[in-house]
């Protein structure tokens, strides 16, 4: 666990995956996320390489602030999911601290293939953190059923 400090609240990131669904789909909630079916976030989070929940504790209060996972082969690539920030803590670096932490945390499993699907008021937000948009031209392409 790591940690940022402010006056009589401290945030920290925490690798568990037992986190309250309901709490996490406020969250969602909050930043406008359609919403999905808690059972499938459940095998998501369960099937998940890497998961990366980020807390708000004030006194014995905890409050779950932001999360982000990712998925992966275990060895060459990893592919970063559902990265947010409550909007009540956006604007203050913990973003970038989150999407660090994971970076961290997948190149110390030796992971060198980064990447993730930006949505397009974001990509800037991601580009600071050293991302590339279609890096040699090579396009992200997706497959939706009909
Ligand atoms: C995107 C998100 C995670 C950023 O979190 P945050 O805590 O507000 O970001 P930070 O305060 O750490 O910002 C880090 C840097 O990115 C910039 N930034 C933040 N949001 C940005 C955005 N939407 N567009 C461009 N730059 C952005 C900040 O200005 C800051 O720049 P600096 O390092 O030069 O000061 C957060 O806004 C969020 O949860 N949004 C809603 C959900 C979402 O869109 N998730 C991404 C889906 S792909």
């Amino acid at each position: 666990m790591s940690e940022a400090a402010s006056e009589n609240s401290r945030v920290f990131f925490s690798t568990d995956r037992e986190i309250d669904l309901y709490e996490l789909e406020e969250l969602c909630d909050a930043v406008g996320w359609s919403r999905r079916p808690l059972r499938k976030v459940k095998k998501a989070i369960q099937h998940s390489f890497l998961v990366v929940s980020m807390w708000e504790q004030r006194g014995a209060t905890r409050r779950l602030v932001g999360f982000a996972r990712a998925t992966s082969d275990h060895a060459f690539n990893a592919t970063i999911w559902d990265v947010v920030v409550h909007p009540d803590f956006q604007g203050k670096g913990l973003g970038k601290a989150l999407m660090r932490h994971m970076i961290k945390k997948l190149r110390s499993e030796d992971i060198s293939n980064i990447t993730l699907f930006a949505d397009p008021q974001v990509v800037n937000f991601y580009r600071g953190l050293g991302f590339m948009a279609d890096p040699e031209g090579i396009k992200g392409m997706f497959w939706y059923p009909e």
